[in-house]
């Protein structure tokens, strides 16, 4: 375990105190904030798409051409990602909303850990694997239903009961567009927002990557949390390169210390 510097532990406060002063703080996550709970990221250290091309498992057009491929991945990856539970991190986040210091969480994360940790408002940018549509007919199917007919299928790509066609996961694959509400609610979110917390993404896929602009055309603060360093890193005014399951449960602590003294001192005056 990294141990904390002195450094670190002076950002962690800094973190805290612009929480605490914002008017309108929003987090922005990545699969770095999973790695923890046993997800594989995709461009870190091990990532996904060191291993899996995503041009060939990973985009729509290969999609349609050879689910196959798709699948093959998913089966690698779904005993993980379905078993996978939030840490420390996920809790932390959904502590900051419950004290009413973040307002929403927006994340590219598709494996729902932000809402089983407790956090309520979360926009899920790139989808979730845990609902199932036919490009055929439109039908829709659950992750159960989907599991029951790998387990009995005989090909590797699940297929529609009505048409036949492939199902797909509700996950947005490169070369789609992502989900209208989603998108328009996240941009409205960034432009609001004066803080920015930013945690386990390397911001490196657009549309989503542009979110952080939104809040610096503002004169807004970001706060990145990420183990490896970002292209935005330069105009963050707080940048941590750490683990997020170490580090966001530490800011949580400063951000309760903050707020109790806040509340003596009006107690007082
Ligand atoms: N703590 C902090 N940072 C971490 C941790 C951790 N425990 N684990 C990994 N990281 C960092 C990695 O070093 C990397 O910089 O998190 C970042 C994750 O970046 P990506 O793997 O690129 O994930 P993300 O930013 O979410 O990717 C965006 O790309 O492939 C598409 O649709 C996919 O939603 C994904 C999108």
């Amino acid at each position: 375990m990294k141990i904390l510097r002195i450094i670190e532990k002076k950002k962690i406060l800094q973190s805290a105190e612009l929480l605490v002063n914002a008017k309108y703080a929003i987090a922005l996550t990545g699969a770095g904030i999973s790695t923890e709970s046993g997800i594989p990221d995709f461009r870190g250290e091990g990532g996904i798409w060191e291993k899996y091309k995503p041009e060939i498992y990973g985009n729509i057009e290969a999609f349609l051409r050879n689910p196959a491929k798709f699948w093959e991945l998913a089966q690698k990856v779904a005993p993980t990602l379905f078993k996978a539970k939030p840490n420390p991190g996920h809790y932390a986040l959904a502590e900051l909303e419950n004290l009413d210091i973040i307002k929403a969480v927006i994340t590219q994360n598709i494996d729902e850990l932000h809402q089983a940790a407790g956090s309520v408002i979360v926009y899920e940018v790139h989808g979730n694997i845990n609902r199932f549509s036919c490009l055929g007919c439109k039908a829709s199917y659950s992750k159960d239903q989907v599991l029951k007919k790998m387990k009995k299928g005989k090909s590797e790509t699940p297929t529609c009961d009505f048409c036949g066609a492939p199902l797909k996961p509700s996950v947005v694959l490169f070369g789609e567009d992502l989900p209208r509400f989603e998108l328009f609610q996240s941009k409205a979110l960034s432009q609001k927002a004066d803080v920015m917390l930013i945690a386990g993404s390397s911001l490196e896929v657009a549309p989503i990557c542009d979110l952080p602009l939104y809040v610096l055309q503002d004169k807004g603060k970001l706060i990145i949390v990420n183990d490896q360093p970002t292209h935005l890193d330069n105009k963050a005014d707080v940048v941590i390169n750490h683990k997020t399951g170490t580090i966001l449960p530490l800011i949580l602590e400063e951000v309760k210390k903050l707020m109790f003294e806040r509340n003596e001192n009006n107690v007082k005056s």
